[in-house]
Order: C-alpha cells, then structure tokens, then sequence
C-alpha cells in the first residue's frame, strides 16, 4: 500500500440551499472569496500538500467546477494576442500542468459518505485526503500540508479538529479519545452533530480528513444516520474499531464559507492580505470604523 498521500477528494455534489439564492443555478463551490473560487482554495491547499491527483464527486449544477480546471483556449488567445501576461499566468496556474483531475458524480444527495464512497474506484487500495470546499482553511503550512507530516508517522486516518463553543455541538462530528500531547488526540469515539447536552467534548472536526482505504469498506456497512444521509463521522465510528484513529488540532483559521457570516469574515480578512487590494482596502475598512 502506498504510504504517502497522493490523491485528494473534494465531495462538492452538495445543493448549497444555506447560500440561497446565489446557489439556485450555479455551484456554491464556485463562489468567490475576493477573486477566487472556493474550491479553488480547497485544491490549492491539497497541491501545496503535494497531492497531484484531485478526485471531484460532482453532482448537476456543477459543470462549472469541471470547465474551472480545464483549458480555456479562446481566453488564454485573447489575453495571449492581448500582451497581457500576468493575467495569462493566472489562468494558467489553475491547473498546473502536473495536476490530474477526475470527476465523478453522485448520483442521489446520500450524504458525506456516501460521497467519499462514490470516489473508491478513483481512490483504490490507499490512503488519501479530503476536503470539504466549504471550510476555508488558511494556514502556514496549509492544514493538508501540515495532516500530510503527521501521517507520515502516524499511518492512519486523522481529522483535523478544533474547539468550539458549546451551544455549537450540533453543526460538527465531535470526538472525544485520549490526550497524546498539544496537537493529537488518539479517538475513542465520534459522533455526529450531537446536541450540547449530549456532547462527548467540544473538540469537533473541520472539514479535513485524511483517511485510511478500510473507510470504504466501513461506508459500505454503514446505516443512514443523522439527517437520514450516510455520514462519514459513522464510518469513521466504525472504522475506529478497527484501526486507529487522530484527531489533529490544527495550526491556523477555519472559515466556515457554507455560512453567510463565515464567507463575510473570510472576504474581508482575505481582502485585508490581498497582493493588489489588502492595503486600500484595510485603509477603506479603518476610515469607515472611525
Ligand atoms: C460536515 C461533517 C461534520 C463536520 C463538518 C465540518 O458537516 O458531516 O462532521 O464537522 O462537515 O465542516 P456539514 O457542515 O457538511 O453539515
């Protein structure tokens, strides 16, 4: 079995009917934090983690997505014939030229599960990373890259954690396990979206995961659960049975940009470091507050 993370999966079939409308007709992935597109961070973060092989589990309303990471010849002509390089850079790099793109759909809204288990024949016999688009993560080294390191001791499923506050329990799988140090947590137990007086801890998972291949055979077992969808936190409850499992308490901020609130606070903290904008823009945001 390869033991080094290669393969990413972003689940990305989701109707985003918490955005709406902007998310009636197009992907919610595709909506943009300053000038980049959601899964556009999401894949960024994987590639700088050394993953070259990106798994999308699409669902309709998603071509989008797919014409993203593809060639756009008539535009990289015009910005070509044009002179005008740095743009021509930009398109370019969305896809650099040793990034592989798969895509498959999901056919029924089955849940997060059910996703990560439309992407098997993609994924096959190895450990791989998934992230879910909607959670921003911004870090140095990004949270994947930082996952990567850990499983190259670790050599098993991690899931990058955080806490949160009580009263908010119900929006995330929570785990609970044994304290190792700082950073990881050996899992005794995961449960999805808990109500807080039922919570084993307030230690709940971000949208990123890197998970061992025995995860689809649990998939495969594992019941409808909370909200009647087939949810990775089960498997993943199974699966701990079986093998272990870390929780990471990962370095850096977590945007929760399936929320309206979390995409503010992401496009105007990322306003505020942006190359060509930030500075006017953090001037424009401090005269407005005075
Ligand atoms: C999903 C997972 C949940 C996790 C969360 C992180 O929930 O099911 O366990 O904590 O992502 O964002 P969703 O936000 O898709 O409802």
């Amino acid at each position: 079995m390869n033991t080094r993370i290669l393969k990413a999966v972003f689940p990305i079939a989701g109707l985003g009917s918490r955005f709406l409308p902007a998310t009636k007709a197009s992907a919610k992935e595709m909506l943009p934090v300053v000038d980049k597109p959601l899964i556009q961070y999401a894949v960024e973060e994987a590639y700088e983690a050394g993953i070259r092989h990106m798994v999308f589990v699409t669902g309709r309303t998603k071509r989008s997505v797919e014409d993203h990471f593809d060639t756009a010849y008539e535009l990289e002509n015009e910005l070509e014939q044009a002179g005008k390089t740095e743009l021509l850079k930009i398109a370019r790099g969305i896809s650099p030229d040793d990034m592989v793109c798969s895509y498959v759909r999901q056919p029924r809204a089955l849940g997060l599960g059910h996703a990560v288990l439309c992407a098997e024949h993609l994924v096959g016999q190895e450990p791989f990373a998934v992230l879910l688009a909607d959670d921003l993560m911004v870090g140095q080294p990004s949270i994947t890259a930082q996952m990567v390191q850990q499983f190259a001791t670790l050599q098993a499923s991690i899931l990058a954690v955080q806490d949160v506050p009580l009263d908010q329990t119900n929006r995330y799988g929570i785990v609970s396990g044994t304290t190792l140090d700082a950073q990881l947590t050996q899992l005794s137990g995961i449960v999805e979206k808990p109500a807080p007086a039922d919570a084993p801890s307030t230690l709940a998972v971000a949208g990123r995961y890197i998970l061992m291949p025995r995860i689809f055979e649990e998939l495969k077992t594992t019941p409808k659960g909370a909200g009647g969808e087939i949810q990775l936190t089960d498997a993943i409850a199974q699966l701990l049975s079986k093998e272990k499992v870390f929780a990471y308490r990962y370095h850096g901020t977590r945007y929760d940009c399936g929320s309206k609130l979390g995409f503010l606070q992401a496009t105007v903290d990322l306003g505020e470091h942006h190359p060509q904008v930030g500075a006017e823009f953090s001037s424009w945001l401090a005269q407005r507050q005075s």
